[in-house]
């Protein structure tokens, strides 16, 4: 099979997600409680439910997802531009690292900032955004460390174990991606 080169950063790639390469992690990482503590996945995946969102991304025009290799081509998490408008040319933005071991060693802001590169160069988007629980910190260090800027609060917006929790929104505009004197 041909090697897929996928975007590359500093210390990941990103690549199509590949039923044969990638589903049985997805599987793994999406119940593992830690993982999608603060991402609303409540009651669990099934294989069946994965087997759909694989099949599903494939043919999507409104989204790009990759799965995130490291450099010793180990499949370490997902990212994604979601629900992207052409029209506003803009897009909702998500990570998992699921690997936990390689959790705090720089991979998902690596993988945010091959993503956001994507998205205006080569799709020429104008705004990406993203929302994190707010009292996740890896996801906000990890945004604010890929150039996203903190945008305000949603109140009490998820529910998680009988409690409300606030988001924050983060956002970058291609402005703060190519520069003010570019816009
Ligand atoms: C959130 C997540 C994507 C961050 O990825 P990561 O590879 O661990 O993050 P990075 O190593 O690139 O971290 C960037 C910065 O955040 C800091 N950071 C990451 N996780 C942290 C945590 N739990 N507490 C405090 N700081 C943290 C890192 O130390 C780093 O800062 P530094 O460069 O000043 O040291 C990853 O931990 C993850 O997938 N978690 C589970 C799912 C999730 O929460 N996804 C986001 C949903 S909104």
């Amino acid at each position: 099979m041909a090697e897929i080169t996928g975007l590359r950063g500093e210390k990941v790639r990103l690549v199509p997600p590949d039923k044969g390469q990638h589903l049985e992690n997805a599987i793994r990482w999406m119940n593992d409680p830690e993982v999608v503590q603060y991402l609303l996945l409540t009651t669990g995946v099934t294989r069946g439910l994965e087997e759909e969102w694989f099949e599903r991304i494939q043919k999507r025009d409104s989204e790009f997802v990759w799965a995130i290799v490291d450099e010793h081509r180990r499949h370490i998490g997902f990212t994604g531009i979601h629900r992207i408008n052409w029209r506003l040319r803009s897009g909702g933005t998500g990570t998992v690292i699921g690997e936990k071991d390689v959790w705090r060693k720089g991979y998902g802001s690596d993988a945010m900032r091959v993503r956001t590169k994507f998205a205006f160069e080569t799709l020429g988007l104008h705004r990406l955004e993203s929302e994190a629980r707010s009292d996740n910190v890896g996801s906000q260090r990890a945004l604010e460390k890929a150039g996203y800027k903190r945008e305000g609060i949603a109140r009490k917006k998820f529910l998680w174990e009988g409690r409300w929790h606030d988001t924050v929104l983060y956002g970058i505009l291609d402005e703060d991606y190519f520069g003010e004197s570019r816009s």
